[in-house]
C-alpha cells in the first residue's frame, strides 16, 4: 500500500470522528463559526498556523511548507450547510432543526484535515508548499471568490478541489478531462411599455405580448446560434406581466438563468441574448432594462495535463479499479472561480454511493448520507496530489 493511503488509514477513525463532529453541527453559509474555529484548532494541534480568512471571518487558509523551497499548490474545501431537515436515523444526526450537511460538505471538510494530518507529518516527502483552503459559502457562490479576494491564490500555481458524489460508486474516483459542471448566470430583463384600456391595445404598448415573444425567441439561441455538440440550456423561470386582465400591461420581467459547459459559449450567450433581447423591444416599441446578469459559477471544467496527472494519482493509489467515470452534470461550482484563476485545476468527484449503507441517495435530500469508508481515500487524494504536483 502506498505510504499516503496507509497514512490515511491510519487516521480513518479521526476523519470520520471530524465528519461526524461538523454533520451533528451544520452552519448556513457565510455563519461557519464553529466549523471555521473547529479547524483551526484541529489544525494547530498539527502544528500549524492557519489564518481566518473572508469577509465573512470564516473562512481558514494555512499553509504546509516542505523540506525544501518550491511550487504552491492549493487543496480547498467547501464547509457550508444546507437548510434541509435531515430524515437519516443515525447517531450523528444533525443536532440543528432545518439545517443539514445534505451535500457532503462536512465530508470535505474532514477529509482535508486527513490530509493536512498527512502532509504534516511528512514535510520530508516534497519541496514547496501546500496551502489548504477551508472555503465558507459555496452554496451561495460567496466562498470561493471570498477566498480569491482575500489572496488565498496569490503565489498559487495549481489547485485541487473535491466533492463527495452519491451517485459515483463508493471507492472510485473520477477525474476524468472536460467539462465537469456548468457554468451558471442569473438574469432578469425588464421590458417597459405604455399601459392602455384591453379595448384599445393600440393606445397602449404591451410589454406582455413583448415578453411572450422573448421568451420564444431566446429559446431559438440554442437551436439556431449555438452549435449543438456544446450543451445549452436557456430557462426563463420566472415571468410576470400586467396587473388585470383588461389592462394593457406597461411592465413585464423575464427572469431566468442560462447553463452551459463551454466557456466561449458562456461569454457569448449573454451578448446573444441581449442582443435579442434588445431587437423584440424595438419591435414592440418597448423600452429594455437589464437588471443583472452576472455569473453565479463559471464552468468547471478539468483541463487535460491536471487530469492526466491525477488520474495517475488516482491509479499509483487504488489501481485501475480506483478510477470511475462520473458525467458531466449542469448543476454550479463555486470552485469553478479558482479553476478560472489558476487554469492548471482539477475538479474529482469522490464516489460515496453504497445502497446496502442507504449511501446513493441524491445531493440536496434529507437522506443524503456518504459512505465513510471512501473519506480515507479521499484525504489519500488531496496529500498525494499535491506531493506528485509539487516533486513534478
Ligand atoms: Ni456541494
Amino acid at each position: 500500500m502506498e505510504k499516503f493511503l496507509q497514512l490515511a488509514m491510519e487516521n480513518k477513525d479521526y476523519i470520520i470522528e471530524m465528519r461526524r463532529y461538523l454533520h451533528q453541527n451544520p452552519e448556513p453559509s457565510e455563519q461557519e463559526v464553529n466549523t471555521c474555529k473547529k479547524v483551526c484548532e484541529e489544525l494547530k494541534k498539527m502544528g500549524l498556523e492557519p489564518k481566518v480568512v473572508c469577509s465573512s471571518q470564516t473562512g481558514v487558509m494555512c499553509d504546509i511548507k516542505g523540506s525544501q523551497p518550491g511550487k504552491t499548490i492549493a487543496l480547498r474545501a467547501d464547509m457550508d450547510a444546507l437548510s434541509v431537515q435531515e430524515l437519516n436515523d443515525v447517531c450523528y444526526k444533525s443536532t440543528v432543526d432545518g439545517l443539514m450537511h445534505a451535500c457532503g460538505h462536512d465530508a470535505h471538510t474532514a477529509t482535508l484535515l486527513g490530509a493536512a494530518k498527512i502532509l504534516s507529518a511528512c514535510k520530508d516527502d516534497f519541496k514547496g508548499t501546500v496551502r489548504l483552503l477551508f472555503q465558507p459559502a459555496e452554496e451561495t457562490a460567496y466562498g470561493a471568490k471570498a477566498m480569491i479576494e482575500a489572496g488565498c491564490l496569490d503565489g498559487v500555481d495549481a489547485t485541487m478541489g473535491t466533492h463527495v458524489n452519491s451517485s459515483l460508486e463508493s471507492g472510485k474516483i473520477s477525474v476524468q478531462a472536460g467539462p465537469r459542471l456548468a457554468a451558471a448566470n442569473w438574469f432578469k430583463y425588464r421590458l417597459i411599455g405604455k399601459p392602455g384600456h384591453g379595448a384599445l391595445p393600440h393606445q397602449g404598448i404591451d410589454a406582455g405580448l413583448a415578453a411572450c415573444s422573448a421568451a420564444l425567441n431566446l429559446q431559438h439561441l440554442v437551436s439556431r446560434e449555438f452549435p449543438s455538440d456544446k450543451p445549452l440550456v436557456i430557462t426563463i423561470g420566472k415571468i410576470e406581466a400586467g396587473t388585470r386582465f383588461n389592462v394593457i400591461a406597461a411592465e413585464a420581467t423575464l427572469e431566468g438563468t442560462v447553463r452551459c459547459f463551454d466557456p466561449d459559449v458562456f461569454r457569448e450567450v449573454p451578448d446573444a441574448m441581449e442582443r435579442v433581447m434588445k431587437g423584440i423591444a424595438d419591435a414592440y416599441r418597448c423600452q429594455l432594462v437589464v437588471e443583472k446578469a452576472e455569473p453565479v459559477t463559471m464552468p468547471c471544467y478539468n483541463p487535460e495535463i491536471p487530469a492526466a496527472r491525477a488520474e495517475k494519482t488516482v491509479k499509483k493509489l487504488f489501481g485501475d479499479a480506483g478510477i470511475g467515470f462520473a458525467p458531466a452534470q449542469m448543476g454550479g461550482e463555486d470552485y469553478s472561480f479558482m479553476m478560472d484563476k489558476i487554469p492548471d485545476s482539477v475538479f474529482a468527484h469522490i464516489g460515496t454511493a453504497n445502497p446496502d449503507k442507504r449511501t446513493a441517495e441524491p445531493h440536496h435530500s434529507g437522506h443524503f448520507n456518504v459512505d465513510e469508508d471512501a473519506l480515507p481515500g479521499a484525504s489519500a487524494l488531496y496529500a498525494q496530489y499535491a506531493v506528485d504536483y509539487l516533486n513534478e
